[in-house]
């Protein structure tokens, strides 16, 4: 048996002592009950009875272990030109002085705060300032609009939201404030507080009474203790999209995501205290909460915010030097990236230019990595090329190549093993399990790993629907794929609407509703096509009313203009044409996975369910109209 065999063996034959000895390494200010609780509803529960601070174990810890003039945080940022750092003490006393702040305004324990950030310092620090106090923040990726912005404000009822003046794409300043106006405007739920950081691209007025300046708020402040809180509370709440335009409020309690993220920094990506580990994502999304700011704070490593992208801020070389001038250990993207610098750079000639020996391997995750990039990156590197698949629920990978326990073998197209916690099995729709190479329904035998989702916020009954129902005793990862002979799996493709653009995930659904409310749409379908470069596009097709005499070219750039105004630019829907009508099956479903198949050129049969096949003809004249359906 092989020692990861080993050891994820034990992780599931005895969870109780492994994971209460992987959570020794955490600092705990009263002990466990349980390390795990069977009994709690809806699902077990990781650590109950224990109390504990994740601000206190991600950064006063390690001042008081003498780590206080290491480097935590590296700030650079090649679209404003600015670089600064922040040794452990200065990043402990600006959350401190920021928590203070929040305190000042109202927040206390259990409290939500809404931040809504680009990547600057102040992104992290208003982050670790709740989990200081015991507040719950819930981040929301800058490239959301205002209506996108209200939902989640209407859901998760913050008390104080934490913004910016603006963001910075390479060819636009984002001005939050407007957007942040329009959602405060449009949400149910009243805010009484903003803290806005101004920065010198936008000017962003202040409402008096409502708003507030961040460094004047910050340094009026007085610095705030460490406030303990059970190791079952929420630390934050991130939305991510299902198949409804409705977003789920993922939850991550403290405890269980404090002892995981903490074991994963040794055993997954194989990094020690004092190294730097740069995860090139954005706080917004999962991979920010966990590999940006959490876990390489917990173990002590430096941790890089990066406002920038692959290529553009200046060139394709600025991944390249990012890891030379802060000797990068490990870095963690979205495969999309990569395929950004391929497209590039072929030949990666800026690469000549920098020294990048201090580069271990590079982990990819977010969107399936295709062979291709796979080898292109690791024969360009020359290193450790690891792809691992994990959702916004898990927090932290479901399957990887674990090499901090030991280097497996690596088979281009699979994220290689399930990790330890994950029983990870393959399930036809009646339960049974798939034999080895077939495809099934991917799922996690309950308990789930320290670190996942408890259950959604405020809403344990949409949880049990979306996760638990579907196979009782499993969570349903929402992934289709098969596990080979070796045991490594294969994640072939969603099994409900969600699609993955840039490695950014996104609702068919909530595009639907943004067309569907449109004056002269009747009924419309999107669906995600193949992309080189981004993985997947949303493509729309709209049925237009009767009676509607417009002409598309009118209808069009406004449907564009419709999502990107109501979801916002990270949607990036950009492709749709009028229908006369839609294929469906006799009981009116619409038949989106013939329409995938059709306009990726892959093989397809006409479904048995059709209610008209002649229709399918005129999907595909649409769909080559589009550049699509070329097999
Ligand atoms: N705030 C505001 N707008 C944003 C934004 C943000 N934080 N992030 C992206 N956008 C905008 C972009 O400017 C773009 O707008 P445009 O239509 O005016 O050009 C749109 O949203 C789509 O963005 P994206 O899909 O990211 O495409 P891109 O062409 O701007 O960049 C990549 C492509 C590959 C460079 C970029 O997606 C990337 O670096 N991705 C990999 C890393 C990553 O973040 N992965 C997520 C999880 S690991
Ligand atoms: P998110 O919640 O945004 O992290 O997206 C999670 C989804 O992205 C997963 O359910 C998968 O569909 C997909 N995904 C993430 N990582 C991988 C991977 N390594 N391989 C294949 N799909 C992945």
């Amino acid at each position: 048996m092989s020692k990861y065999q080993e050891i994820h063996q034990q992780s599931l034959s005895n969870p109780e002592e492994f994971w209460g000895q992987a959570a020794a390494e955490i600092d705990w200010m009263k002990p466990w009950d349980n390390v795990l609780d069977y009994d709690a509803k809806p699902i077990p529960r990781w650590f109950a009875g224990a109390e504990l601070n994740t601000c206190y174990n991600a950064l006063d810890r390690h001042v008081e272990n003498g780590l206080g003039d290491q480097d935590a945080l590296i700030y650079d940022s090649p679209v404003t030109d600015t670089k600064m750092r922040y040794t452990y003490s200065e990043l402990t006393d600006a959350v401190a002085k920021f928590a203070g702040a929040l305190r000042a305004n109202g927040v206390e324990k259990g409290d939500r705060v809404l931040v809504y950030m680009p990547m600057i310092p102040e992104a992290a620090i208003a982050m670790l300032a709740c989990a200081r106090l015991g507040a719950i923040h819930s981040v929301v990726f800058g490239g959301f609009a205002a209506n996108e912005l209200a939902t989640r404000i209407n859901d998760a009822k913050p008390k104080v939201i934490v913004s910016a003046s603006c963001g910075i794409e390479p060819n636009r300043v984002v001005e939050y404030k407007p957007l942040l106006d329009e959602a405060i405007e449009l949400a149910e739920h009243k805010v009484g507080c903003t803290i806005i950081k101004a920065r010198e691209q936008a000017n962003a007025p202040l409402i008096e009474g409502r708003d507030l300046d961040w460094d004047t708020a910050a340094t009026a402040a007085e610095p705030t203790e460490c406030v303990a809180v059970s190791a079952t509370d929420p630390l934050y709440i991130l939305y991510t999209s299902g198949t409804t335009g409705q977003p789920k409020g993922v939850i991550r309690d403290n405890g269980g995501h404090a002892v995981a993220m903490n074991w994963s920094m040794k055993n997954i990506y194989n990094v020690e205290q004092g190294d730097v580990f740069w995860a090139a994502s954005d706080v917004g999304w999962v991979v920010g909460h966990s590999y940006i700011v959490y876990a390489p704070l917990l173990k002590g490593c430096t941790t890089v915010v990066y406002e920038g992208k692959p290529v553009g801020t200046p060139d394709a070389g600025a991944f390249w030097r990012m890891i030379e001038e802060y000797n990068v250990k490990v870095l963690f993207t979205a495969p999309t990236a990569f395929r950004a610098i391929k497209k590039q750079d072929p030949n990666a000639d800026e690469l000549k230019k920098y020294n990048i020996e201090c580069l271990q391997s590079l982990f990819l995750a977010g969107e399936r990595c295709d062979p291709d990039t796979l080898f292109w990156a690791r024969d360009t590197l020359g290193i450790a090329v690891v792809d691992h698949w994990w959702q916004t629920e898990t927090g932290w990978a479901i399957a990887a190549n674990p090499l901090g326990i030991e280097e497996l073998d690596i088979k281009p197209g699979s994220p290689s093993v399930a990790m330890p916690g994950y029983d990870v099995q393959v399930l036809a729709s009646d339960g049974t399990e798939m034999p080895d190479g077939e495809m099934g329904d991917l799922v996690v035998k309950l308990p789930m790993a320290p670190g996942c989702l408890p259950t959604l916020w405020g809403n344990d009954e949409r949880f049990k629907s979306a996760y638990l129902t579907e196979h009782e005793g499993y969570y349903t990862t929402g992934d289709a794929g098969f596990r080979d002979a070796d045991g490594y799996l294969w994640i072939m493709s969603r099994t409900d609407d969600v699609i993955n653009v840039a490695g950014h995930r996104l609702s068919t659904g909530a595009i639907e509703e943004a067309l569907s409310g449109h004056a002269d749409v009747a009924e419309c379908a999107v669906f995600g096509v193949a992309d080189d470069f981004k993985g997947q596009l949303p493509l729309g097709l709209v049925v237009l009313k009767d009676g509607v005499t417009r002409s598309d070219d009118d209808i069009i750039p406004e449907l564009v203009k419709r999502v990107r105004d109501q979801i916002g630019p990270v949607a990036a829907f950009k492709i749709a044409a009028v229908v006369k009508r839609l294929p469906k099956t006799r009981s009116g479903k619409i038949l989106r996975g013939s329409m995938v198949k059709i306009a990726d050129g892959t093989e397809w049969t006409m479904p048995a369910t059709i209610d008209d096949p002649a229709i399918m003809d005129e999907i595909e004249e649409a769909l080559k109209g589009l550049g699509y359906a070329k097999g």
